[in-house]
Order: C-alpha cells, then structure tokens, then sequence
C-alpha cells in the first residue's frame, strides 16, 4: 500500500493508530498469506492434508481452531484444486474464522446469520453444528446470494435456508426466536486493505455514514431475533469506532437490559473495545468488546462484540 492519499482516511488512521500507523502501513503493504479452514462435514482432516501436501502445498496447523491451517506454500493457486472444487475446504482468513467461533452454535440450535453471503461462516456454523439444526442464512445482494448458494452446495451443508431479505426485517418477521444471531454488518473494510486497497480510494465518511445507518438496523433487529437468553455476535472488518463500538453503544441506548459478554481471545492479541472516541463516550459496557488489529496479529482486522438478551 502506498502511503494514504485520502486526507479523511488519513486523519482517522493517525487518531485511531498513533505511533503504530506506519506498522500497519507497512503490513498492509504485503500480500496476506491464505489460509484455509478444512471442511470436516465431507473429509477428514489428514486426508486432506495428504492430499494436498503430495500436490506440493505446505500447510501449517494453528492452535487456535483445528480447522484451521496457514498456507506456507502453493505450487498453484489452492483455490484451483480439485479438493477446492469438490468443497473439501473454503480459503478464509484466520480472523474471519472468530466470529463464529465466539457465538458456539451447537448442534440442533436455531442460528440467523443476518448478513451471510458468500457464506465463509455460514459453513463454517453448519461445521460447528454437524449440519444439524438449522441456519437462515440471509443476505439482501442477490448476485452475492449466488455465492452463498455456491458455497453452500460444494460444502455439502444441509443444515441451511437462505433468504433474500432486508436484514431488518427479521426484528418483526421472528421476534424472539434464534438461540444465536450473527451479525457480520457491511463495512467500510479497513481491515481487509491487504486484498481490497480500492477502500482506501472510496473511504468517506459519508460512505461511513450510510453503513452506521445500515448496522444499526441489523443490531436492532438481530437482538430482537434472539430468544430470551440468547447470544448474538456483532462483528466488523473495519477500525472504525463509529461503525464498531458506535453501533454497540446504540444498541445498549435502545435496550439497556442487553448484556456484553467477555470471550477467550484464542491466542490472538485482542485490544479491549473503546470506550470514547473523539467527543463521544460510550456506555461502559461496551469494553468487553474486542479489537483485534491486522498488525499485531498478522492477519486481517476485525471488530467482535458478543451480546446476550437476559431471560
Ligand atoms: C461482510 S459481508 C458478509 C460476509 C459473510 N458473513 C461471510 O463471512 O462470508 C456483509 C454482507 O452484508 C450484506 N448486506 C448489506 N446490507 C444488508 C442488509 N440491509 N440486510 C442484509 N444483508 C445486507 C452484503 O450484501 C454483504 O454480503
């Protein structure tokens, strides 16, 4: 990445990163290396590992999540294998991995995944669950619904209903009734500058403006999804605390019943949430969200807040 052209953009990395700015410059000025999640409803982990290792690809296991391993090595892109092609494993970035492993679906539970396309962690929900249960899986881009309904069928996932929705709806479509929601909002994807450096050019805060209206909706209405004790997890790929900690702290304006959970940080250096940012100050509850930044863990950066609704 070349140094930031865009003044706004600019201005709000230097408050939010101070003297790490030029760390995170410098590292998302390199290509991130893929990682894959191995898809245990259609194969077992060390044959797939033989197989693709007698291919020439070098894997590494993480400690993280079984599931998941780095590639050291592609001869060929991995995604054009046959293992690929026949659903054996997504290629999904470590953080991506997080969420869904914060929100624990068990089997025979009842998940909304609000904003799911192209369904990296629906599928990897339906793995959770031993494709038992049920997953709505929703998005509002029909072009993107196609991809999810793609991944869906090469994964061998049985578990899921996909839907084409304004996310919103579900707040009065089914009140009260998912054991877990997952929020995934559309954001303006700072964290993902490795792959996509055509945010940095588009990056406004008026395109900031309309995604905070967005996530707001969806929050709303996930929490009203959710059963009385149920558990949703709200996360983001972006920095930014207007659209982070922001829509957390909006959402505890409108229910202040709502609890904000802590969670395990499966070896990555979490940051503890925000609790004020330029003149705003947020509700205090909102610290048991975490910030997990691209720099300092070597992959992409994403936001994740885990919210009960009390019985
Ligand atoms: C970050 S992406 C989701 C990635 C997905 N969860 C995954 O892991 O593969 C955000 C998604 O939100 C969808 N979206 C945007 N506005 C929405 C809305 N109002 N209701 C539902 N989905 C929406 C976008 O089409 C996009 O697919």
């Amino acid at each position: 990445m070349k140094p930031i052209q865009n003044s706004q953009l600019a201005g709000l990395l230097e408050d939010i990163l101070g003297d790490e700015l030029e760390a995170f410059i410098e590292w998302m000025s390199q290509p991130l290396p893929n990682s894959i999640r191995i898809n245990t409803l259609k194969v077992e982990k060390d044959e797939l590992i033989g197989r693709l290792e007698s291919q020439g690809f070098r894997l590494k296991p993480l400690d993280f999540y079984d599931a998941a391993f780095r590639v050291e090595h592609e001869p060929f892109p991995i995604g054009k294998t046959l293992e690929h092609f026949l659903g054996h494993f997504y290629v999904q970035e470590l953080a991506s991995m997080i969420p869904p492993l914060v929100l624990e679906p068990k089997p025979g539970e009842k998940v909304l995944d609000i904003a799911a396309a192209p369904g990296s962690k629906t599928t990897q929900m339906a793995q959770m669950m031993e494709n038992t249960g049920v997953i709505v899986a929703n998005d509002v881009n029909i072009d993107r619904i196609r991809a999810l309904s793609h991944n869906i069928d090469r994964l061998g996932v049985l578990n899921t209903i996909i839907t084409e929705f304004d996310g919103y709806k579900f707040g009065f479509l089914t009140p009260n009734t998912f054991d877990k929601v997952l929020i995934d909002a559309p954001c303006s994807a700072l964290g993902t500058l490795h792959r996509s450096p055509e945010v940095a050019r588009w990056w406004s805060w008026g395109r900031v403006g309309m995604l905070v209206r967005t996530q707001r909706a969806l929050i709303l209405a996930g929490y009203q999804a959710l059963k009385p004790g149920g558990v949703m997890v709200y996360s983001t790929c972006t920095l930014v605390p207007e659209e982070n900690e922001g829509t957390v702290d909006f959402l505890l304006s409108r229910h202040p019943e709502a609890e904000v959970l802590p969670f395990q940080d499966f070896g990555f250096k979490m940051d503890e949430a925000l609790v004020g940012w330029r003149r705003k100050t947020y509700d205090p509850k909102v610290k048991a969200a975490r910030r997990l930044y691209p720099h300092r863990n070597k992959t992409e950066g994403f936001f994740i807040a885990k919210i009960r609704k009390p019985t």
